[in-house]
């Protein structure tokens, strides 16, 4: 039993709060069980957050987040908010959230489950076995990159700007945060960028290359262009242990290597800062999956995405790995036992709710514990 971890919750918009309601389960479970307590508190972010103060992530509760030893958040938007102002929609606030945090590296895992390998829109001997890592950039590049904005130009005309822009630092740290993960798994690095089209692609290749010539050279280094990792993933995902890339094609990228797996609603990410003295980082886990309006209240979200975010945050956070490896055996076991939330629905499985697929997974966590 270890000291208290501040944990702030932000379910957020959509299903958030149903899937994060499961986590809670899980939470309650590992604290009636003396595995750990947490002290946790809970906020607003996204649409949730602008109904009620305004903003989509108000200053206190930015604070709060940047107090906690983790935050889990759930998922913001939905059509409700598509009219308001750029600087309001819900998605503003998780950006502040990661800028203002610092998390520049998302960890993306895709891994396959065995019990769900025909889930997939791929051919099974394509993707059964999949287990690869992507490592997106979170605070840098054309998300945040200056100048930006629609301008008027005259004549009724106006234009658009966004830049893509990245400086040594930055690519280096998330460098490092990918050769590290590789050391622990399979060794092998692709980074991604467009350096035959962009000059910060150049730079990232050039400095992806003197960072693992200089650290990491025994971590096995590939470069590929973003266009055809985006084709390589659907011929071959296989071939990939951890992908490094930038913001936006991490962005595309993640998406396409989520639904490899067969549902968006399985995959958990981590989203992590730099290291302080202490080796304590500021982090945030959340599901890949998004708000889905068309679910939600209905009790068909599938949890598990949720609940695997926070087997990260056990693991990375928290250095619990013991109970982190329980939650990630339990979901595997209940997957092998046949229930399926609908998005994961299957011939000849038991389709179950949001609350009981949460329910399966802290009792099988008891069984586990024996
Ligand atoms: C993601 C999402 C976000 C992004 C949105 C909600 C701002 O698509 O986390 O991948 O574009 O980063
Ligand atoms: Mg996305």
């Amino acid at each position: 039993m270890t000291a208290n971890k501040k944990l702030l919750i932000l379910p957020g918009d959509g299903i958030g709060p149903e899937v994060m309601a499961e986590v809670e389960r899980v939470i309650g479970w590992l604290s009636d069980h003396e595995r750990a307590t947490f002290d946790v508190g809970n906020g607003l972010v996204g649409g949730a957050a602008y109904d009620a103060h305004g903003t989509p992530l108000t200053d206190e509760t930015m604070a709060e987040a940047m107090n906690a030893d983790a935050v889990l958040l759930g998922a913001v938007g939905g059509p409700k908010w598509d009219g308001l102002a750029f600087e309001v929609k819900p998605e503003r606030g998780l950006l502040r959230l990661r800028k203002e945090m610092e998390l520049f590296a998302n960890l993306r895992p895709a891994v396959v489950f065995d019990a769900l390998a025909d889930a997939s829109t791929l051919k099974l001997d394509v993707v059964q076995g999949l287990d690869i890592m992507i490592v997106r950039e979170l605070t840098g590049g054309i998300y945040f990159g200056e100048p930006r904005g629609v301008e008027d130009i005259g004549g009724g005309e106006r234009r658009g700007v966004n830049t893509q822009v990245y400086t040594t630092p930055e690519i280096h740290r998330v460098l490092r945060v990918a050769f590290e993960l590789a050391r622990k798994r399979s060794n092998r690095v692709c980074s991604v960028e467009k350096a035959n089209v962009m000059e910060s692609g150049l730079l990232w290749r050039e400095e992806a290359q003197k960072i693992h010539d200089a650290e990491f050279a025994d971590v096995e280094l590939s470069h590929m262009y973003a266009d055809n990792c985006a084709m390589q993933l659907v011929r071959d995902p296989r071939q990939f242990d951890v992908i490094v890339t930038d913001n936006l094609f991490g962005d595309m990228l993640s998406d396409e290597a989520a639904m490899l797996t067969g549902s968006l609603g399985m995959l958990p990410s981590a989203s992590l800062g730099a290291a302080d003295e202490s080796g304590r980082r500021k982090a945030l886990y959340e599901p890949v999956h998004g708000s889905a309006p068309d679910i939600t209240g209905q009790g068909a979200a599938n949890p598990l995405a949720c609940i695997l975010s926070f087997s990260l945050c056990l693991r990375y956070s928290f250095a619990m790995a013991a109970d982190a490896d329980m939650i990630d055996k339990a979901v595997e076991n209940v997957l092998a036992g046949g229930m399926r939330t609908a998005d994961i629905m299957q011939d000849g499985k038991a389709r179950v709710s949001t609350s009981v697929m949460g329910e399966a997974v802290t009792t099988e966590m008891e069984k586990l514990l024996g």
